[in-house]
């Protein structure tokens, strides 16, 4: 369905995000003819360059990013022709009375803030100061949303003094994943798993968000910030919130975000015993490079490439069950995965029970994307009754045959979210500044200890801790591989 018609500034245009993400995922909308022929984008940026110079880097950066089959010269070109430009100045005065001039007064206005974290606070002034900011505006704010509770309040504020809280996207672009939405439509559209889903019945949580790459190019911001504010603090919390949320009253976006706020505020504080971190080694020859403190290009660096963590929610559903999280960078496989382990039956009726395993109910989130739920069957033959453990497992893909394979990215649902002024996968300002308070402690109390992370090996699952972090509760963490 196409949305409104709207005029979309992406602010830092030449830049990463913009050119690897969002201008590409913008294509594909346009594609699929989502987007009204008066749909227009605007690219602004410090360079002083031509629409026409944008233009062409908007087409290197397609051809660059989307796949070959979807190039398709006349749509390129038809998008292409959407796109204007204009040089900008986010701490001076300059372009911003051409900016102003060249966008409609009428339509839905939207900023994508795809710039230095440092710079958001200001460029809220400057949209105010010069006019920009109507009704129908909308502001687009990446993450990271502050580096500790005082620094989001802060934000916050600096935002709030310039637009209301319906104007205001803050992204977690884990939210835009089909697979974590999926995670609600799997709670909440079916009867089989919402009443087994509480401390009564599930024994465990394990929430995996590995990544084979390592932190790259972009060492000196991930070494002051590290996995737990890079990672923990947004994404796998709010993968969290959706497991671990009551039922909202409806798919809707105050209702659904008052529910994770719910979660976020009942974290228990995480002791130092319920903490691993680590950093990774690169053992010589390194194939697929260096190790972190080269990377990070700091040799005397502490901080992780690698978290693991049990945590608690406190409330009538979910105390007695742990959830255990762990992220990092260059470990076996990317391969992002919730894992539901449930507790035994209460009474076996065999007397053979060896083959019995916990039922476990896995929701692969990338690649992948798909559930397997391990059930219990008899093991086939005339041995008697013997327990063995199968796999109901589903891929996505293959069930939903052509329509699961073309899922649109993240980033280009959550903007057409935008357009049509849709908060519901969008952090609210409250919630963001909950997750800080539960990781500012957390943080602040390693420091205080001068805690060192634990070395591990690229390539490896992790640092050998995070395994006692689990034996030690008599449980194991699940394989990381494709
Ligand atoms: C980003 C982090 O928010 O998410 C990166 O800053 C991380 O460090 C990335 O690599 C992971 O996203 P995805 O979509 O590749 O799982």
């Amino acid at each position: 369905i196409p949305v409104d018609p709207f005029d979309l500034v992406v602010i830092g245009a030449t830049g990463d995000l913009a050119q690897r993400k969002i201008l590409p995922g913008l294509y594909r909308r346009h594609l699929a003819g989502q987007m009204p022929p008066e749909a227009r984008i605007l690219g602004a940026a410090r360079s002083d360059l031509t629409e026409a110079a944008f233009r062409a880097m908007v087409a290197d950066a397609l051809a660059a990013h989307v796949d070959a089959a979807k190039q398709h010269p006349a749509e390129i070109a038809a998008f292409l022709k959407r796109i204007g430009y204009v040089a900008i100045d986010v701490s001076g005065a300059a372009g911003w009375g051409a900016l102003k001039a060249a966008l409609r007064p009428d339509v839905v206005r939207a900023f994508y803030f795809s710039v230095a974290p440092g710079l958001f606070g200001e460029l809220a002034e400057r949209l105010h100061e010069h006019g920009l900011a109507t009704p129908q505006t909308r502001i687009v704010v990446e993450k990271p949303f502050g580096r500790d509770l005082a620094s989001a309040r802060a934000l916050n504020a600096t935002l709030a003094a310039h637009f209301a809280e319906h104007q205001i996207y803050r992204i977690d672009h884990y939210l835009g994943k089909e697979t974590v939405q999926n995670l609600m439509a799997v709670r909440f559209a079916n009867i089989l798993f919402e009443p087994l889903w509480n401390a009564q019945y599930i024994d465990h949580v394990q929430i995996t968000v590995a990544e084979a790459v390592g932190v790259g190019g972009r060492g000196a911001y991930y070494d002051k910030s590290g996995a737990m504010r890079d990672m923990v603090q947004n994404h796998m919390l709010q993968l969290l919130c959706l497991i671990a949320m009551e039922p909202p009253w409806h798919f809707d976006p105050d209702a659904v975000r008052d529910e994770k706020l719910k979660v976020i505020r009942a974290l228990q504080p995480v002791p130092a015993p319920d903490i691993v971190r680590g950093q990774y080694v690169a053992r010589d020859p390194a194939p697929g490079g260096a190790g972190y403190l080269h990377d990070a290009g700091n040799p005397a660096s502490r901080t992780e490439s690698y978290i693991a963590l049990k945590v608690h929610v406190a409330n009538w559903r979910w105390t007695g069950t742990p959830f255990y999280l762990r992220t990092g960078k260059r470990l076996r496989a990317r391969t992002s995965e919730i894992a539901i382990t449930f507790k035994e039956p209460p009474h076996s009726i065999f007397d053979d029970a060896r083959g019995w395993r916990e039922n476990v109910l896995v929701i692969r989130l990338q690649p992948n994307e798909g559930i397997n739920l391990k059930v219990m069957i008899k093991e086939p033959g005339p041995g008697g009754m013997r327990l063995v453990q199968v796999p109901l497992d589903m891929s996505f893909a293959t069930a939903l045959g052509e329509d699961g394979t073309d899922i649109p990215d993240a980033y280009e649902r959550l903007i057409m979210d935008v357009i049509r002024g849709n908060q519901t996968l969008f952090m609210r300002g409250d919630e963001v500044e909950a997750a800080w308070a539960w990781t500012d402690p957390i943080i602040a109390a390693w420091e205080a200890r001068g805690d060192r992370p634990q070395p591990y090996d690229a390539g490896s699952s992790g640092p050998e801790d995070a395994l006692m972090l689990m034996h030690r509760d008599g449980r194991r963490w699940r394989e990381i591989r494709e």
